[in-house]
């Protein structure tokens, strides 16, 4: 039985958690509050936050996993490369898990392997920020290297938005590096996650692209199969080989990709499952977390297929503890529809707190109906 260390307990984890489980795994989930979603489905659970060096060390030490199964992206990365030396294994690896953490790092490794990216540039102070978005051009969208979810992330459209930005950013910005991307406004078709799957033994397989939508930095709803033309999808699958191949490793990866009249443009990458790909919960005979699950344990991933399907997230509006859900009635009366609530214990505005998933014919409109039905109170 493979003993899994997962660092970082949501949403994702907890689907992650039930599939390894059905696989026989035993799974300790590590997160920075109690009762956090795969915490509740874990054989053990850890509290503690990931970037601090001592306790994420000592959980390692404390547990002795065969596999540490990063689940989110902030964790003290180096603590990784230094476990992996001395013979622990990290999924996909631990330079993924550290490359990723921060965009500038990731987006450095695209551009060296010659894949076509937004132009983008560094700034480290607000004086910085306007020289480099008046290089680029507006409108502009800034990130803090280092966050998720949107967080700190902002379009400014002219000069005078670009102070505005800088404070959004540093006052969302996660770690302790006071560093930007400014980046080129693309403004493009659609966007797609093409989930990537490395395996241990066999070639690198491709998930048919994943469509979403996002605001304020944040999906909202994804549906899958995305259509794209055969060329736009070959090229995005051979960005997504070159930069998976370079990172090395086994698990499922989400490459994030945006799609233009004329060409495909990488954005960014997640060497773990993607929130957009909760779809594949009900599209793919095999979820992305039941094909990060095959693919880390060494499983063979025989054929992917699926049908249309897509997911809708189910957000809070206020803040507040304990929560219920009214309308799953309604929702769960339609057929071919389900619900994920997450049980996540705390709610705050626009935190995701479910999803819900619709399969077959006009798969993305009957969930995004399921999910206006669900209420958090
Ligand atoms: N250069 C850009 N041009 C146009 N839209 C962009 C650009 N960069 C980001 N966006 C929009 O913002 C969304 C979030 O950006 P990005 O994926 O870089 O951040 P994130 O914080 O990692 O988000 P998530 O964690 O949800 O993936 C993108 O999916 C896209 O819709
Ligand atoms: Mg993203």
């Amino acid at each position: 039985m493979k003993k899994i260390l997962l660092l970082g307990s949501g949403e994702l984890g907890k689907e992650f958690v039930i599939s390894a489980k059905r696989l026989g795994c035993h799974v300790i989930a590590c997160d920075s509050y109690a009762g956090a979603p795969a915490m509740q489905v874990a054989d053990a659970l850890e509290v503690f936050n990931m970037l601090d060096e001592t306790a994420l060390r000592a959980a390692i030490a404390r547990h002795q996993p065969d596999l540490i199964v990063p689940e989110i992206e902030a964790i003290r990365t180096e603590v990784l490369l230094e476990v992996e030396k001395e013979g622990f294994e990290v999924i996909p690896s631990a330079r993924a898990a550290n490359l990723t953490m921060n965009r500038d790092r990731i987006r450095d490794v695209a551009v060296g392997l010659g894949v076509r990216t937004a132009k983008f540039s560094y700034a480290d102070s607000a004086a910085d920020l306007l020289a480099r978005a008046k290089d680029i051009g507006f409108p502009v969208v800034i990130k803090p290297v280092m966050s998720s979810s949107g967080k700190g992330q902002s379009v400014a459209k002219t000069a005078a938005d670009v102070q505005a930005s800088w404070d959004f950013a540093c006052a969302g910005m996660r770690g302790d590096r006071q560093k930007l991307i400014v980046e080129e406004f693309i403004h493009f078709e659609f966007e797609i996650t093409l989930l990537t799957v490395r395996q241990r033994k066999g070639p690198t397989l491709f998930c048919a692209p994943i469509g979403h939508v996002q605001e304020r930095g944040d999906y909202q709803y994804s549906w899958q199969p995305q259509s794209m033309t055969p060329e736009h999808l070959k090229a995005a699958q051979d960005m997504a080989q070159k930069v998976t191949t370079d990172l090395g490793g086994a698990g499922l990866f989400g490459v994030e990709f945006f799609v233009t009249k004329d060409e495909v443009i990488f954005s960014e990458l997640s060497p773990r499952p993607h929130d957009t790909g909760m779809c594949t919960l009900v599209s793919q005979n095999l979820s992305e977390f039941d094909l990060h699950a095959r693919a880390i344990l060494g499983l063979p991933i025989p054929r992917i297929d699926g049908v249309e399907g897509a997911s809708a997230v189910v957000l809070a509006d206020h803040e507040g503890t304990n929560p219920s859900y009214t309308g799953l009635q309604a929702a769960l009366s339609e057929p071919d529809v389900d619900v994920r609530i997450f049980g996540k214990p705390s709610t705050r505005p626009f935190r995701r707190m479910a999803v819900a998933l619709a399969r077959g014919p006009n798969a993305l409109q009957r969930a995004r109906e399921a999910a206006a039905k669900i209420k958090v109170v």
